[in-house]
């Protein structure tokens, strides 16, 4: 594909996606979706946890910040100040999510320190899991469980950490990361979803899963939750051994893609098997790997990784905006990609749209169609 022919595509699927959205915010406004059902944002099934809020305003912002559309920027604030209350949510890990793609880039534009200031607290409070014992900060389902999607989060912490000189912050960021590594990041780059910890000692007891296959196989939205996360923590902090992590998530990443670029669900699914436990492709894993690899093609030192880690990210998105994933072409659904999972064991938004797909789908895009 020349250059011209994909920016014209991506620009055509991030006009498709803001009319999805549109749609979403018109017909039921002020609602935060988590995953379809038969491809319709608005169903009674469970959340599981609510932490998704972050990624409808997060694209509005980006919307935004494309075209510089009004609209966009009234709801996208709009949305951002429903959220606003969570600053101080302990039930979650995950305030980066949350307050990263909203409130950050509301900042970055306005620079209202009322914006920082709800940064700043929402770091703070998310560092109120850090478990000393274990050096880890809790998931949200309990003590001794940590969640590689953590990671996504952290920066929030290290960004309030160093927006505030606070030392003991920085540590508690750090700590989370390394003990992140050593735990559940495995020398092959694969990374587990969950490291179970003894709370008496703070001592690692194993690898487990909520959403993968099985504790030891490799989860594809874990992995590219890592790669993404490690890449963001290089990036505020410059810190060499965290983006030696990501290369490993991305080396690993890219040498198990299947041929048409897009993950299945869990690398270790038993692809004669039917979905949702075989072979059934997760179009959200490839598009936060998308964005996280064309981040990464620009931090790493070697010519050819990046070159490998670009053309990777752009084959992932190539495949995900054809009919195949994109939805523009599938009448009646309302979501921007299909072929996305939340929770198979729960069987949730199982091959559905997802809202976090959509958000690192129209960030990734974005990124390209900025060069
Ligand atoms: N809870 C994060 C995820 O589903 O990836």
């Amino acid at each position: 594909m020349t250059h011209a022919d994909r920016q014209r595509s991506y620009l055509g699927a991030l006009e498709f996606a803001e009319s999805q959205v549109a749609a979403l915010t018109e017909q039921h406004p002020d609602f935060f979706p988590i995953y379809t059902v038969d491809g319709r944002w608005h169903h009674e099934g469970e959340l599981w946890t609510d932490w998704t809020g972050g990624f409808l305003a997060g694209m509005m912002w980006q919307f935004h910040l494309r075209n510089g559309d009004a609209t966009w920027r009234a709801r996208a604030e709009h949305y951002s100040k429903l959220l606003e209350h969570r600053q101080h949510d302990r039930a979650v890990h995950d305030l980066g999510f949350i307050f990263l793609s909203t409130y950050k880039p509301w900042f970055d534009v306005t620079g209202d320190s009322h914006l920082h200031d709800v940064l700043v607290q929402a770091g703070r409070t998310l560092a109120l899991r850090f478990q000393e014992k274990g050096q880890y900060l809790r998931s949200f389902v309990a003590p001794e469980s940590l969640f590689i999607d953590i990671m996504m989060n952290v920066p929030i912490i290290f960004y309030a950490a160093l927006e505030t000189d606070d030392d003991a912050l920085m540590q508690i960021a750090n700590a989370h990361c390394r003990t992140t590594r050593d735990c559940i990041v495995r020398s092959d780059g694969s990374t587990a979803h969950e490291g179970i910890f003894d709370l008496e000692t703070g001592a690692f007891v194993q690898q487990t899963t909520h959403q993968g296959l099985a504790g030891d196989s490799r989860w594809a939205r874990g992995l590219a939750w890592s790669l993404y996360g490690y890449s963001k923590v290089f990036a505020l902090t410059g810190q060499q051994e965290f983006l030696a992590v990501a290369q490993r998530n991305a080396d690993f990443w890219v040498a198990n893609l299947p041929a048409d670029h897009v993950p299945y669900w869990d690398f270790d699914a038993d692809l004669a098997l039917p979905a949702p436990w075989g072979a059934q492709k997760d179009s959200s894993a490839g598009a936060i790997a998308a964005s996280g690899l064309l981040d990464l093609s620009r931090q790493v030192d070697s010519a050819d990784l990046a070159a490998t880690y670009r053309q990777t990210a752009l084959a992932m998105l190539d495949a995900l905006v054809t009919p195949e994933y994109l939805a523009r072409e599938t009448p009646g659904w309302e979501g921007i990609l299909k072929h996305g999972v939340y929770h198979t064991k729960k069987q949730l938004g199982v091959d559905e749209s997802v809202m976090w797909g959509e958000f690192f789908f129209v960030e990734a895009l974005s990124k390209v169609v900025a060069e």
